[in-house]
């Protein structure tokens, strides 16, 4: 599974703490792991500020044979329609994830754009949001 994290998650445990937590992505990457390793799949999670990056890494992601893709793309899920074209493109099953409830928000922010190309979506949880979207996208690819 391709964990990808966008803009700005790099900062986490630092950035704005009463919203997002305490804790860093490293640690949430390393509960992500360790779930991972308990229902016998691997992740590869990665973080980057540049939404090419982003859609590089989405774009190879079957020829790199993942089979699906857990996402947070940051404040890039408000407006990057590439990151949308890249994921349809991707032809995997794909997972929008927040740990904040970006609804529950500034207006801006309730507009996803890249929630159309994704089977689900969980958001509002925390870190936890990652370890539910994994389980929402191993579910979905067992019933397939
Ligand atoms: C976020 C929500 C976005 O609106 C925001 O721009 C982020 C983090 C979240 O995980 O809650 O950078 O994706």
């Amino acid at each position: 599974m391709l964990v990808l994290s966008g803009p700005n998650l790099d900062r986490l445990g630092r950035r704005e703490p009463e919203i997002y937590g305490t804790l860093t992505l490293s640690e949430i990457h390393a509960r992500l792991e360790r779930v991972a390793r308990e229902r016998s799949c691997a992740v590869d999670c990665r973080q980057t500020n540049h939404e090419g990056a982003l859609i590089d890494w989405i774009g190879s992601a079957a020829d790199q044979g993942f089979s699906g893709i857990l996402i947070n793309p940051g404040a890039l899920t408000h407006t990057s329609y590439a990151i949308y074209d890249a994921l349809r493109g991707a032809r995997l099953p794909a997972v929008e994830v927040h740990l904040s409830n970006p609804d529950a928000r500034e207006i801006f922010r309730r507009r996803s754009r890249v929630a159309p190309a994704c089977v689900g979506r969980v958001a509002g949880f925390g870190a936890n949001s990652y370890l539910l979207a994994l389980d929402g996208l191993l579910g979905h690819i067992e019933q397939k």
